[in-house]
C-alpha cells in the first residue's frame, strides 16, 4: 500500500483530504501536524482506521522530519501544513515565515534525499514518488473588476501570508528545475465547508448569527472571492498528484465569484428558513460593517481551464449548493 505523508492534516483542508482518502482505503495516510491553535484532531472522522496514523510534530524541526522520512519511506507527500490566517500574518508574521518557508524547505530537502540518488536521478524504488504542494491564489495579488488569475499571472503577493506562500512556491519550483524533483503545485481560491476554523469568514457569519451577535463584515463588504467547496478542492489535489505534469502548477477555482456581503446575506436567508429567529426578524439585521483589514485585496478570481482541460477536473458544487451543506454541518456543530 502506498504510504502518503499528509502535513497539516488536523487543519481544515488537510482533514477533509484525509477523511476522503482514508475512506477510499487505497493508501496508508500518515498525518503529521503540530497541532497549533488551527489543528484539531476531532476533524478526523475515523482516527482508528487501519490505514491512518497520526504523528504530532513540527515541519520546522529538520531532525524530526529526517527521522520520520527514514521510518516511513513515504511514496508521496501532500503538503498542507501552513500558518494560513491573513489577519494573524498582519499582527504577527514570524510564524508564517518560519513554517511556510523554512518548513517547506525541510520537507523538500528531506524528500530529495530519500527519493533521489543525485539531481535528475530517482532511486528505482521511488520512481513514482510525488510531492504535491498546496498553495493559494493569493500569491497573484489582487485583481480589479475584470480579469482572472491564470498559471501565467506574475506573482505579486500583498500580505505576509501570501508572500510566505509565494516564497514556498518558488522553493518548490527550484527543486524541479535544479534537481528534477517530482513536484506539482496547486494554487486554490477560498475554500469553505465542514471543519473550517471558527475564526474564518463563513463559520464566523453562521456562529454569530445563531448566537444573535453582530456579524462583522470588513469595509463595505464589496471584496470579492472565488469560493470553492472543500471536497472539490480535495478532488483537484488528488487528480493533480496522480496525473499532473511534473514541475507544473494548476489553478483550482470554482468559477463562483461572490462579494462578501452577498455571502453574509445568503447565509442569513438560508438560516431564516432553517432556524428562524424567535423575534421573526431576519438574521441579516445583525450584519455590521467594521474597519477594513489593512492592505485588503479587492478581488481574487481563478481561471481553472488548465486543470479542467488537461486533467478533467470540474467543481461539482456551486456556491449555492455547497453553502447549504456547509450551514447544515455548522448548525450541528454550534447547536449541539
Ligand atoms: N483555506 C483556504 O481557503 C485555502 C485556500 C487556498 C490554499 N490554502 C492552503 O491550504 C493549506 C491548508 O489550509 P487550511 O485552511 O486547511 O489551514 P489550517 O490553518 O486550517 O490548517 C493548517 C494546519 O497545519 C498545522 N501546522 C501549522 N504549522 C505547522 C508546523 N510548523 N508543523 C506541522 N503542522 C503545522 C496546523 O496545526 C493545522 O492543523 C495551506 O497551505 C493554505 O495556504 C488554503
Amino acid at each position: 500500500m502506498k504510504k502518503i505523508l499528509v502535513t497539516g492534516g488536523a487543519g481544515f483542508i488537510g482533514s477533509n483530504y484525509i477523511n476522503y482518502q482514508v475512506k477510499k482505503g487505497e493508501s496508508h495516510i500518515i498525518n503529521l501536524d503540530k497541532l497549533t491553535y488551527a489543528g484539531d484532531l476531532t476533524n478526523i472522522e475515523n482516527p482508528k482506521a487501519g490505514n491512518y496514523t497520526f504523528v504530532e510534530g513540527d515541519i520546522c524541526d529538520l531532525k524530526f522530519i529526517q527521522d520520520l522520512f527514514a521510518k516511513y519511506e513515504f511514496d508521496q507527500v501532500v503538503h498542507f501544513a501552513a500558518e494560513s490566517h491573513v489577519d494573524n500574518s498582519i499582527s504577527d508574521p514570524s510564524a508564517f515565515i518560519e513554517t511556510n518557508i523554512n518548513g517547506t524547505f525541510n520537507l523538500l530537502q528531506t524528500a530529495y534525499k530519500l527519493w533521489m540518488k543525485e539531481p535528475f536521478q530517482m532511486k528505482d524504488e521511488f520512481k513514482k514518488a510525488r510531492f504535491l504542494h498546496v498553495s493559494t491564489d493569493e500569491v497573484y495579488g489582487t485583481l480589479g473588476d475584470e480579469g482572472l488569475f491564470t498559471e501565467e499571472t506574475p506573482y505579486a503577493p500583498n500580505s505576509p501570508y501570501s508572500a510566505s506562500k509565494a516564497s514556498s512556491d518558488m522553493l518548490v519550483r527550484s527543486y524541479f528545475h535544479t534537481y528534477g524533483m517530482p513536484v506539482v503545485t496547486t494554487n486554490c481560491s477560498n475554500n469553505y465547508g465542514p471543519h473550517q476554523h471558527d475564526e474564518k469568514l463563513i463559520p464566523t457569519i453562521i456562529r454569530k448569527a445563531i448566537r444573535e451577535e453582530n456579524i462583522p463584515i470588513y469595509g463595505k463588504g464589496t471584496n470579492i472571492r472565488d469560493w470553492l467547496y472543500v471536497l472539490d478542492h480535495c478532488k483537484g489535489i488528488e487528480l493533480a498528484v496522480a496525473k499532473g505534469k511534473l514541475g507544473e502548477t494548476y489553478n483550482i477555482g470554482g468559477r463562483n465569484e461572490r462579494k462578501n456581503l452577498y455571502i453574509a446575506e445568503k447565509i442569513c436567508t438560508i438560516l431564516d428558513e432553517e432556524k428562524p429567529r424567535s423575534n421573526r426578524k431576519s438574521y441579516s439585521e445583525l450584519i455590521t460593517f467594521v474597519k477594513d483589514r489593512p492592505g485588503h485585496d479587492f478581488r481574487y478570481a481563478i481561471d481553472a481551464s488548465k486543470i479542467e482541460d488537461n486533467l478533467g477536473w470540474k467543481a461539482e458544487e456551486t456556491f449555492e449548493t455547497g453553502i447549504k451543506k456547509t450551514i447544515q454541518w455548522y448548525l450541528e456543530k454550534y447547536t449541539n
